[in-house]
């Protein structure tokens, strides 16, 4: 298994270019299961979790085609994948691929959607909580599917097809929201969403729909209504930058110190994380080209923050903010609303010398004046990241075992940040 070699006291300089979001490409290349016509999709980031969904995809007859190298291209371009599902060969999802990749449980949308049938593995429990499905499936049945489950199997079926209906999710849900806005696309009728996610990766999955001939408004809001279509067609779709790997780097720049451009980010996708950043210390702007990050001299203050859907802070970078905060000058608290079992990364950063304090879902960070570096293990993706975030500012070396996670969402992290100055290097195992 590879790991990842850390030399800490480094401050970064320079640029790194920003991935297509992994959040939008995994449901944008699920949309593809709603039509016959090929999807084409540009800036997908070179993701283990994408080349996961291809091979789940791929179970269901679909053709997944990556385009090739364009002239004056550079490694850290995004590819183009050209999607098609002509021909769905099996509607069944099975345990060894979806348990996988949790996001692959919402191929049942578009598959009971356009198929009228759907049989799709209980994704199972997950590293940083218990994540049930039953708001989607609620979702499902508002739009009239029968659902049944037999064998750790959700078997959704609508014989006539799925008809518009009234979806109030009792709580924020992202694959909730995505899983009704793709079958509600395909229902007869019109379909209200109350209380949907609001996050832009909900909108971009939304615009691609629209693209393909659905008719959605209010994408980005709380309220969204879907007038059924009876066929969705091609398009093409550019998925749009990641702001999780904005937020992390960003949070990279202000713990190592330093000044990086963060090239094609767009700060409106991030602005709760930003914010924080900025009363931590550091300096942030705007340009035509992406978001620059600088932090020279001053230390780091510490913050007070409660993750919470868009457009709140995002769960995704609670663990790289506290990894920022455990060099912070004074005491940080951080509350994880989300998820409840997301502070996996707490002990691992305890090894590098930090001092948190965990009570229920509020962890109390007293900020130490230097980090020491030392092994340390990989739990789930966003908690891997925020080992290397710390070892940036760690004295002497760090080792991250179990980096797998971070190839799921992270692309090239090592040359990003080997670019702009850190001693940081992969060692194949
Ligand atoms: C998405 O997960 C993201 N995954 C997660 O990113 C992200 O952390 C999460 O949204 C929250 O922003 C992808 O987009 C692929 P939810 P999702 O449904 O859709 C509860 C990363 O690191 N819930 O919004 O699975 C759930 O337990 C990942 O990239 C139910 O109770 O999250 C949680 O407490 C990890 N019943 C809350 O809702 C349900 O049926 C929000 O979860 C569904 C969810």
């Amino acid at each position: 298994m590879d790991r990842i070699r850390v030399k800490g006291g480094r401050r970064l300089h320079g640029t790194i270019p920003i991935s297509g979001a992994k959040n939008a490409t995994l449901p944008l290349m699920i949309a593809s299961l709603l039509t016959e016509e090929t999807l084409i999709l540009d800036n997908v980031p070179r993701l283990a979790d994408v080349g996961q969904l291809q091979r789940i995809l791929g179970n269901h007859g679909v053709d997944v085609m990556v385009g090739g190298k364009r002239p004056g291209e550079t490694p850290y371009d995004g590819q183009t994948l050209h999607i098609s599902a002509a021909r769905i060969v099996d509607t069944t999802a099975p345990y060894d691929l979806v348990s996988k990749m949790r996001a692959s449980f919402w191929v049942i949308a578009p598959l009971v959607a356009r198929m009228g049938q759907a049989r799709v593995s209980m994704p199972g429990g997950c590293a940083i909580g218990t994540r049930p499905v039953d708001l989607l499936i609620m979702a499902l049945e508002r739009l009239g599917a029968e659902i049944e489950i037999d064998g750790g199997y959700v078997i959704a079926r609508a014989k006539h097809g799925l008809k518009g209906g009234e979806i109030n999710f009792p709580k924020v849900t992202v694959g909730g929201t995505h899983t009704a806005l793709m079958a509600a696309s395909l229902a007869r009728g019109t379909t209200v969403i109350e209380n949907a996610a609001r996050e832009p990766e909900v909108k971009d999955v939304a615009d691609c729909l629209n693209l393909m001939g659905a008719r959605i408004s209010g994408a980005g809001t709380a309220r969204i209504v879907i007038e059924g279509v009876s066929k969705l067609h091609g398009a093409r779709h550019k998925v749009l930058p990641d702001r999780i790997e904005t937020g992390t780097y960003a949070m990279a720049v202000a713990m190592a110190g330093g000044d990086v451009l963060l090239e094609n980010a767009r700060a409106d996708l991030l602005q709760a994380g930003l914010d924080v950043l900025v009363e931590a210390g550091a300096e942030i702007s705007s340009t035509n080209t992406g978001i620059r990050v600088a932090r020279n001299g001053a230390g780091i203050a510490p913050v007070r923050v409660v993750t919470a859907p868009f457009p709140g802070f995002p769960t995704d970078l609670q663990a790289q903010l506290m990894a920022l905060m455990t060099c912070a000058k004074g005491t940080s608290h951080i509350t994880e609303t989300i998820f409840e079992n997301r502070f996996m990364h707490v002990q691992e950063l305890a090894r590098l010398g930090a001092r948190i304090h965990l009570d229920g879902e509020c962890a109390t960070i007293e900020g130490v004046r230097k980090l020491t570096g030392a092994p340390v293990m990989a739990t789930d993706l966003r908690a891997s990241v925020s080992l290397v975030i710390a070892a940036l500012a760690a004295e002497g070396e760090t080792m991250v075992n179990r980096v797998y996670h971070l190839d799921r969402g992270f692309e090239r992290l090592e040359d990003k940040l080997s670019a702009c100055g850190a001693a940081i290097e992969r060692i194949a195992g």
